[in-house]
């Protein structure tokens, strides 16, 4: 019987799994440099967590089971909602702002498609306890960091950001009822992944014609200034707040240097329900691919979460549209380095397997890379698999054996001395 890999899921081979690991270390540099502690939770939680707050949409694609006492458990599709229960369950302790991060596996029952799997890492960031643009501003900037560092330009990738809160003002100010809020943010999200007639009609028959053209109006508006020709503002009231938000956001993120990855657009939504203020995704210029990554503020959830009112911001990034987007670039030619050794030892003869254990053992208990030939095959043999494994030197246990010696190669330069064993062992690096 051939079984076969699940639909939607990634055999990392080593070469698969050299390239992940230059992206989650990449990740972890970009967090740690810019002041996120690593932080970690469960792969499964109650289902309950994700149905919460978390959205429909997630909670259509969850892998959930009943485990053997008949618990509702699922497999973390996000681990935003376990971020929310940890730090509420320590809340008191905690030094605020927190600022975390992590790199989880998640699942999602998604249609498998082009950056979208099944399962998934996901870079997180997150600063909570700190209410102002500020932090947002820092989330955007740690994201850039990170993009910019693996040479994505603003030719590349524009970080689009836009509010909840101005969405939400300016949807009840068109009429839209509170209770119709949820939905459509739902539909509003999927905006550039719908043909514009299908996305038109959708939405015409959730709020009707008149409000419709308004919505797609304002979703189309190129600056801030713009929207006032839609809705008005009106001195101190929410419009003005959320507009005076991402006016202080830009700002910052000039401050920051980053202005030229930056864009205002009324039309990211996202998907998630929790969301409260600013919001952001990364998309490539192109429009090709789906969002490298998105978050914003969820001043509401620990909250809901049965903790206190406690302001939060945050992203996550996916490891898949950005693989794509890099390889499409050029970006990952020669990144990957595979396999090296500083020794590979040989045996010129069976006999000889003995003393390569040895050797070998003693030189990776001073901390070199080495490796040994099982089978005595020949030399030219011996030195093809060396070079093969990329070492630096072979070490070659053969005749000179009998009089203490081994001969040390230099691969690169193929000059090779004869020294005792004793002195060799004693200080490899001297030969
Ligand atoms: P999200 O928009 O659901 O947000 O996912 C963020 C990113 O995760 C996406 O932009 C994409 O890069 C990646 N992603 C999502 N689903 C998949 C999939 N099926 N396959 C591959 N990659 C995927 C969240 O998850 C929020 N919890 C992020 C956040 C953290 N907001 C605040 N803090």
């Amino acid at each position: 019987m051939k079984i076969l890999p699940v639909k939607g899921t990634r055999d990392f081979y080593p070469e698969e799994m050299a390239l992940h690991n230059w992206i989650v270390d990449g990740w972890k540099k970009a967090s740690i440099r810019n002041g996120f502690e690593e932080y970690d939770g469960p792969i499964f939680e109650y289902l309950q967590m994700y149905q919460v707050k978390s959205g429909d949409e997630i909670v259509e694609q969850l892998f959930s089971f009943k485990d053997r006492g008949e618990r509702d458990l699922a497999i973390r599709p996000e681990i935003t909602p376990t971020l929310a229960r940890m730090v509420n369950q320590k809340i008191n302790a905690l030094p605020k702002p927190i600022k975390w991060f992590s790199l989880p596996r998640l699942c999602r029952a998604e249609r498998p498609q082009k950056g979208r799997l099944r399962e998934f890492f996901q870079w997180n960031i997150d600063i909570i306890g700190e209410d102002s643009v500020l932090a947002d501003a820092e989330v955007i900037f740690t994201t850039v960091d990170y993009l910019r560092e693996v040479g994505l330009t603003p030719k590349d990738i524009k970080v689009k950001i836009s509010s909840r809160k101005l969405l939400a003002t300016v949807l009840k100010k068109i009429g839209v009822p509170d209770e119709k809020l949820n939905p459509l943010y739902t539909l509003l999200d999927k905006k550039v992944k719908l043909p514009a007639e299908v996305f038109s009609t959708t939405l015409t028959e959730q709020v009707g014609g008149e409000m419709a053209g308004r919505i797609i109006a304002f979703m189309g508006s190129q600056t801030i200034t713009s929207i006032e020709n839609i809705v008005k503002a009106e001195a101190g009231d929410q419009l003005e707040v959320a507009i005076k938000e991402l006016e202080d956001c830009a700002c910052r993120l000039n401050q920051m240097g980053i202005s030229d990855y930056c864009v205002f657009d009324p039309g990211i939504v996202r998907g998630l329900a929790y969301y409260t203020g600013i919001v952001f995704e990364v998309h490539d210029i192109q429009g090709d691919l789906r969002a490298i990554c998105g978050g914003g503020r969820y001043d509401n959830l620990l909250r809901d979460f049965g903790g206190p009112a406690v302001s939060a911001t945050g992203m996550g990034m996916g490891d898949c549209v950005l693989e794509i987007l890099l390889r499409e670039k050029g970006l990952l030619d020669k990144k990957i380095t595979s396999r090296t050794l500083d020794y590979y030892v040989v045996p010129i003869a069976g006999e000889l397997l003995d003393e390569a254990v040895k050797l070998t053992a003693g030189l990776r208990t001073k901390g070199f890379k080495s490796a040994f030939s099982y089978k005595a095959a020949g030399l030219s043999k011996q030195l093809k698999n060396a070079s093969e494994q990329n070492a630096k030197f072979c070490v070659i246990i053969g005749d000179e054996f009998k009089a203490g010696n081994v001969v040390v190669k230099d691969m690169a330069s193929g000059q090779q001395k004869t020294v005792p064993l004793e002195d060799f062992l004693g200080n490899p690096e001297k030969f």
